[in-house]
């Protein structure tokens, strides 16, 4: 994995990640967090380049890296797109796409340890959309409709970024009688709205249920629940987020039935949260999974 707060430091030090990551001498200092990833990066790219002048597939696209370097091939662009900005871009969407996934199939998977109806329920779900299949595939998990409330109460409890991205006004404006000078900077605590009593009954319970004759939803008009932002500068990888968590979720309750080591009670599951831009577990989540379903053979 790449590193989750390298994004933070090239903020405090007021760098861009373009020229963090620029193959150009750096002042002495963390950059050479920069330098290291820079390089694989590089190695990456120049693996996509050497494949397609052997393969001569000019105009197919594979992948991201593929996608890039075409772009950057098509002449009278506006802006010029450089190595170092294809390297940026494909930074941007290992930090913004893996730990925040990852964050929420762990607290999915506390909660549902925690709450053993609301495991029975998708557990048992899973098991039925998939009992016939060969391996639980992406195709089917349109079907998993309460594994997605699931997904959905633990993005109210558990919003991997708790902070939104800051924003700044633009112009001064008047909100509630109050003058907000121009430029005033905002920072969005979508955690703190998530469990607001104002707008959800029993805040802090784990309910799936909730959301199931619900309209609400986190595409960003529904300004109570904000997983991923709202506004033009929300996610954009919230379709393929959510794929990613009910792949690995469904997987994880299709094969195995999870406890808690040392006889520990579901109660005493620890559910402290570190501090952090990604709102991880504190503490490591151990727990023991018994196979229930023969894995697929490879
Ligand atoms: C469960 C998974 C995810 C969650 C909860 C999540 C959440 C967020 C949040 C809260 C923001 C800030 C939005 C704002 O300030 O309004 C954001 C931005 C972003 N996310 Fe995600 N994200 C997830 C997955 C992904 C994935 C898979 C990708 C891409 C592969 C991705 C790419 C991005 C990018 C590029 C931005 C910055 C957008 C900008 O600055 O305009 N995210 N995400």
């Amino acid at each position: 994995m790449l590193f989750p707060f390298i994004f933070f430091i090239f903020m405090v030090m007021k760098i861009s990640r373009t020229r963090a990551l620029s193959t150009k001498p750096l002042p002495p200092g963390p950059w050479k967090i920069g330098k290291v990833t820079s390089g694989r990066l590089e190695n990456i790219i120049n693996d996509h380049k050497a494949k397609k002048a052997e393969t001569k597939l000019a105009d197919e696209a594979n992948d991201l890296v593929d996608v890039l370097l075409k772009l950057q091939d098509q002449e009278n662009r506006e802006f010029p797109l450089t190595i170092d900005n294809i390297k940026a871009v494909i930074l941007d969407m290992f930090i913004a796409g893996s730990d925040t996934s990852f964050t929420t199939s762990e607290w999915a998977i506390s909660e549902t340890l925690r709450n053993p109806r609301v495991m029975k329920k998708a557990q048992a779900e899973v098991r039925l959309v998939f009992s016939e299949k060969v391996h639980v595939d992406e195709a089917d998990l349109g079907e998993l409709n309460y594994l997605k409330l699931v997904i959905k109460e633990t993005l109210r409890l558990h919003p991997p970024v708790p902070l939104l991205i800051p924003r700044e006004s633009r112009e001064q404006c008047e909100i509630n009688g109050y003058q907000i000078p121009i430029k005033s900077k905002l920072i969005v605590n979508a955690w703190a709205i998530g469990r607001d009593p104002n707008y959800w009954t029993e805040a802090d319970r784990f309910n799936p249920e909730r959301f199931s004759d619900s309209t609400v939803d986190y595409k960003g008009a529904n300004l109570e629940f904000i997983p991923f932002g709202a506004g033009r500068r929300m996610c954009p990888g919230i379709s393929f987020g959510i794929a990613n968590v009910e792949i690995l979720l469904a997987n994880l309750l299709f094969y195995f039935d999870w406890k808690l080591p040392h006889g520990m009670k579901q109660e005493e599951l620890d559910m402290a949260e570190s501090f952090g831009a990604v709102a991880r577990r504190k503490n490591d989540l151990g727990l023991i999974p018994t196979l229930s379903h023969p894995l697929p053979v490879a």
